[in-house]
């Protein structure tokens, strides 16, 4: 029997300013209106802002509903599908069979023994990256983890010594990110149009797509086994009939989305581990030590990867203190109930691990940045009490990707700097889409060889 919640939670308008301007307010300060929502009302809150009805789930046990039990009865959604940038569905924006087919082919690409084949790139790269810095200075952490992971994509995905830089996939990412952002307007298609820097992004696209075809294309004419790149690995996929699995498009597509994934998320937790390993200095020293300890001043390689143990650590209390992805989206596809709460065809099912990632049920001390509660054996906690990489048959497919590239970041950064976090207050967040720094991150850096000289 459907519960009351089928009716809508009242959003009482901020002091000062209209309906709209409320709304918008709203939707910009995302975090904040789901702590609103979830102070009022629940594990579980149905909701309208302007023309669109959302559900949001807080709770672990009600998430399992609909990512395991119910997961027919959910899509990706309908922003996902009003791309305009790609040319039809790939496996981050598909659903059903095609969602299936796609994840099954590209999954291999990120498996254990594949991964391997990259370790050392990721490592390479991060170590040209910390380079570049110079002591003392001040870099904004957070667009310089963005272009290191963008870096360590570009090189994975493409092939050897193509011609696509780090600025060229920068303004990529940022025209996928307009695109859906304005996905939700009406009379986006106008707005498209109009817009300045829609329009120059969109013509800076054209060339990186040249490029990638004729990356596809050499591909196919390659001997087999010839390249491992991602771009090589996905032209070169066959179907059950023994004829190519994606065309041209498709290839270009996923390739798109991949770097998409990859960049702002992984650049993102790299950017808030070094912002709480400067708020932590015990913390910092630990990982340090360990990095010192097992690299004893060389880069990374494939085996330090599991000795790299409070490295690993770090990584997951980051994860676990800001999730980049803190709620994930989904549209229920016919009329279903979450929890015995009615929720009707077409809602915007949002499932949130902010709250149960700081849940002292789940996670003593939950304010708290202690890497080493994951160290010791973990207590018994529902199964998406802690869901950084999602949940379900949609979870993160990049997942060891994403932990391997970023450990080794950290590392290679430790072993080098200490990045000092400059401003006392607490960053600005945007949290419209994910769990951003509004403003960046400035640090300052610090040689470490240099204060161990100076005593
Ligand atoms: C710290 C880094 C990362 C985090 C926190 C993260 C998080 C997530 C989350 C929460 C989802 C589920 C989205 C949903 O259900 O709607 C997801 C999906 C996905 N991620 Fe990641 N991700 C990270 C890095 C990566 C990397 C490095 C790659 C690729 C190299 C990647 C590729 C993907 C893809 C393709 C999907 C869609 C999977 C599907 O729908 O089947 N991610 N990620």
């Amino acid at each position: 029997m459907p519960k009351p919640a089928d009716t809508l939670a009242k959003l009482p308008p901020r002091a000062g300013g209209r309906y709209i301007r409320n709304m918008i307010a709203r939707l910009r300060d995302t975090l904040g209106l789901f702590t609103e929502l979830r102070r009022g009302y629940g594990d579980i809150v149905r909701y309208r802002i302007l023309f669109w009805e959302f559900c949001i789930v807080f709770d672990p046990e009600l998430i399992r509903e609909v990512v395991d039990e119910q997961r027919s009865s959910f899509e990706k959604g309908f922003i996902y599908k009003r791309n305009t940038v790609l040319h039809g569905p790939t496996i981050v924006t598909g659903d059903g069979q095609d969602h299936k087919r796609r994840r099954r082919i590209i999954q291999p690409f990120f498996h254990r023994e594949a991964l391997a084949g990259y370790a050392e790139t990721m490592a390479q790269r991060a170590v040209v990256k910390r380079e570049e810095w110079r002591h003392g200075r001040i870099i904004d952490a957070d667009t310089e983890m963005r272009d290191l992971t963008l870096s360590i994509s570009l090189n994975i995905f493409f092939e050897d010594g193509m011609q696509i830089d780090v600025k060229m996939a920068r303004d990529l990412v940022a025209l996928l990110t307009l695109d859906f952002q304005l996905a939700l307007l009406p009379g986006r298609a106008l707005i498209k149009r109009a817009l300045p820097r829609y329009r120059r992004l969109l013509r800076r696209k054209g060339p990186m797509d040249e490029i990638i075809v004729a990356s596809i294309r050499a591909a196919r004419a390659a001997p087999a086994g010839s390249r491992t790149d991602l771009t090589a690995f996905l032209a070169c996929a066959g179907d059950e009939q023994g004829g190519p699995a994606f065309s041209e498009d498709e290839v270009l597509d996923e390739v798109i989305e991949m770097l998409m994934a990859s960049h702002e998320t992984t650049g993102a937790t790299l950017a808030w581990a070094f912002y709480f390993l400067s708020r932590n200095p015990a913390a910092r020293e630990r990982m340090e030590r360990e990095v010192d300890a097992v690299l004893e001043g060389r880069p990374a390689t494939l085996k330090d990867y599991d000795r790299l143990v409070y490295t690993r650590a770090v990584l997951d209390e980051t994860l676990r203190l800001a999730a980049p992805a803190y709620y994930i989206g989904r549209q229920a596809v016919a009329d279903c109930a979450i929890g015995g709460y009615a929720v009707p065809a077409g809602a915007n099912v949002q499932l949130c691990c902010y709250f149960s990632h700081r849940d002292a049920r789940h996670f003593p001390q939950p304010d708290r940045f202690l890497p080493e509660r994951w160290t010791a054996p973990q207590p018994e906690r529902p199964k998406y009490a802690y869901m950084p990489f999602g949940a379900g048959s949609r979870g993160c497919v990049g997942e060891a990707f994403a932990r391997m590239s970023a450990v080794y970041a950290l590392a290679a950064v430790a072993q080098r700097w200490r990045l000092e976090v400059v401003s006392e207050r607490p960053p600005a967040l945007n949290t419209m889409a994910g769990y951003f720094f509004r403003n960046g991150l400035p640090v300052r850096a610090h040689d470490r060889s240099r204060e161990t000289r100076d005593g």
